[in-house]
C-alpha cells in the first residue's frame, strides 16, 4: 500500500488533502469532524481583528448542469475572536496531535502586531503558519490581505518580521491578482518564508441582476468586488503554481478549484506537495475526502510509487518554453466512423474556427463489409488539417474523433531552433525548414503554412 503521508517543511501530515483557509475551518467542531472524514490537514479561518460580515455574501456562476462552478464571495476573515480561535486550535492539536493544523493570520502591518500574534499562534500549537497576503476585498482596504501580497517589498518586509519571532515553519498564501505571481514568491522567500500557499481568490463581479440592476450578491441593493474561486478557477491556478514551482525551491500548497484525486494528483505533479480545498468542501461536505484518499492510492498503486512525495514536480520538467516545442510534430484528426452521430458539429467547428479541412460533400459512402452506411460521417482532409484539435473537443462523442500522429520524417524544430539556423545560415526559410507556403487553391488558404509531407531537401534544420 503506498505512503500517504506527505513531509511539509519538516511537518508529517497524514495525506496530502488540507482544508484550506475558510468557511469549513471556521470552528474546532468543523475541523474536527473534518479530521475524523480523513482530512491530513486544516487551514484554520484567517485569524485576527475580528471583523463584521455583510449578508449576503456570496454567488455564483453555475454550467448547464454544474452547480457553483465558479463561487464569487465578499467574506473576510474570522469573525471571532483571537483567544477563541487560538484555544480552539489547542483543543484540535490535543485530539488530533499527528494532524496538520495551520494558523492563518492577518493583523495590521506593524512588526510587534505581527510578532504577538506569532507568539500567540505558536503557543496554541500551531503546526505551521501561513500569513495570508491574498485576501482580495475588505481587508485590502485597510491595509492588509492583497494590499501587502501586490507589492514585493511589503511581502518581503512582514515575511521577515513574522521570521524574526517564528519557530514553526512559515507559509506566504499569495495572492493571484497580480502580473507575476511568481516574482511575489521570490519575494515571500527573500523575507525568508519557508513555503507558499497559492492561490488565494480571483478578483471579481459574478454577475448583475438585469432588474434591480445591483451586482450579485447584493447587500441591500449594492454589492462590491469578491474573490472568485471554484472549478473554473482551476487551470490558472495550475499555470501559477507550475510557474512558482519553475522559479522558487521551496515547498508549495497547491489551491484552486481542487475537487478530487485527479485534480489534486495535477497540482502535486506540477509542483505542490499538499494541496488544500474550500469550495469542494462547502458544496459537498468534508466525506469528498474519502473518494480522494482511495484514488490517490489507487493511483499511486497503479503506477508504482510507494509514496504520495514520489509524485511532486514530476511534470514541471514538461512544462517548457513554446519557443522550445517541436514544430514539425504533426498530428491529424480521425473520425471513428462507427462511433460518428452525423451531428457535424465537427465540421461547423472547422469550417468556421478552425482551418476547413473537413467536408460533408464529399463523406464516404458506405462501407458494406461491416454493414455500416458511412454516409452520416464527415471527412478529414487530412492533407489540410493542422491538427489544433478543435473538432475533437467538440466532438460529443467520447472517443470518436482521436488525433492521429504522422511520421513527416523531419527531425525536431523548434522555433528557437529555426532562429538559429537562420542565424547561421540566413538564406534559411521556411521553405526550407520543411513548410510550403499555400497560394494555390483554395484561395482561403492563400498565404497560410503548412508542414511539408516531405523530408526538407536542405535539412535546414538543427542539423543544417
Ligand atoms: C467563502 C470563502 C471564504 C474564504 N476565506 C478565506 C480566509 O479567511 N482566508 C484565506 O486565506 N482564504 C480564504 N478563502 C480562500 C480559500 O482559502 C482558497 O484560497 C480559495 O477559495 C481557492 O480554493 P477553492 O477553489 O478550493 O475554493 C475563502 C474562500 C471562500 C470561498
Ligand atoms: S484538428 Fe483542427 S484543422 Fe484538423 S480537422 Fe480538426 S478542427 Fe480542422
Ligand atoms: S462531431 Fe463527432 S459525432 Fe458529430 S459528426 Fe463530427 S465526428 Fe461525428
Amino acid at each position: 500500500m503506498p505512503d500517504l503521508s506527505i513531509n511539509f517543511c519538516g511537518i508529517r501530515s497524514p495525506n496530502p488533502f488540507w482544508l484550506a483557509s475558510g468557511p469549513p475551518t471556521n470552528t474546532a467542531y468543523q475541523v474536527m469532524r473534518a479530521f475524523d472524514a480523513g482530512w491530513g490537514g486544516a487551514v484554520w479561518k484567517t485569524i485576527g481583528e475580528p471583523i463584521i460580515n455583510t449578508a449576503s455574501r456570496y454567488g455564483s456562476i453555475d454550467l448547464k448542469n454544474e452547480r457553483m462552478m465558479g463561487l464569487n464571495n465578499i467574506e473576510l476573515i474570522s469573525d471571532r475572536p483571537v483567544d477563541v480561535n487560538l484555544r480552539e486550535i489547542a483543543e484540535v492539536k490535543k485530539r488530533f496531535p499527528h494532524h496538520t493544523v495551520v494558523a492563518s493570520l492577518m493583523v495590521e502591518s506593524k512588526r510587534e502586531t505581527w510578532h504577538d500574534i506569532v507568539r500567540r499562534a505558536e503557543d496554541s500549537g500551531a503546526d505551521l503558519l501561513e500569513l495570508n497576503f491574498g485576501c482580495p476585498h475588505g481587508m485590502s482596504e485597510r491595509g492588509m490581505g492583497a494590499a501587502v501580497g501586490q507589492v514585493p517589498e511589503y511581502a518581503t518586509m512582514i515575511t521577515s518580521w513574522v521570521k524574526e519571532v517564528a519557530k514553526t515553519p512559515v507559509i506566504v498564501k499569495l495572492t493571484p491578482n497580480v502580473t507575476d505571481i511568481a516574482h511575489m514568491a521570490v519575494a515571500a522567500k527573500n523575507g525568508n518564508a519557508d513555503a507558499v500557499s497559492l492561490v488565494n481568490t480571483f478578483n471579481s463581479i459574478v454577475g448583475v441582476d438585469l432588474d434591480s440592476y445591483a451586482p450579485r450578491p447584493a447587500v441591500a441593493g449594492r454589492g462590491s468586488h469578491g474573490g472568485y474561486c471554484g472549478p473554473a478557477v482551476k487551470p490558472i491556478a495550475l499555470h501559477m503554481v507550475s510557474s512558482v514551482a519553475k522559479t522558487v525551491d521551496i515547498p508549495i500548497s497547491g489551491i484552486g478549484g481542487i475537487g478530487n484525486w485527479r485534480d489534486a494528483v495535477e497540482f502535486m505533479l506540477l509542483g505542490a506537495t499538499s494541496v488544500q480545498v474550500c469550495t469542494a468542501a462547502m458544496h459537498y461536505g468534508f466525506r469528498i475526502v474519502r473518494d480522494m484518499i482511495e484514488g490517490l492510492e489507487n493511483y499511486l498503486e497503479d503506477k508504482g510509487f510507494a509514496s504520495a512525495m514520489d509524485i511532486v514536480g514530476k511534470s514541471t520538467p514538461r512544462i517548457d518554453d513554446w519557443g522550445n516545442l517541436d514544430l514539425n510534430y504533426k498530428i491529424v484528426a480521425k473520425i471513428d466512423a462507427e462511433k460518428c452521430i452525423g451531428c457535424n458539429l465537427c465540421y461547423i467547428a472547422c469550417e468556421d474556427g478552425a482551418h476547413q479541412c473537413i467536408r460533408v460533400d464529399e463523406r464516404p459512402s458506405g462501407d458494406l463489409r461491416h454493414g455500416v452506411d458511412l454516409r452520416h460521417v464527415p471527412l478529414v482532409l487530412e492533407d489540410e488539417c493542422v491538427g489544433c484539435n478543435l473538432c475533437a473537443l467538440v466532438c460529443p462523442v467520447p472517443g470518436c474523433i482521436h488525433m492521429a500522429e504522422i511520421d513527416t520524417g523531419r527531425p525536431h524544430m523548434s522555433w528557437k531552433q529555426l532562429q538559429e539556423a537562420r542565424g547561421k545560415s540566413p538564406q534559411c526559410s521556411m521553405e526550407d525548414a520543411g513548410w510550403r507556403r499555400l497560394d494555390e487553391t483554395p484561395k482561403c488558404f492563400e498565404g497560410s503554412w503548412r508542414p511539408r509531407r516531405s523530408r526538407c531537401h536542405r535539412r535546414l534544420t538543427r542539423t543544417c
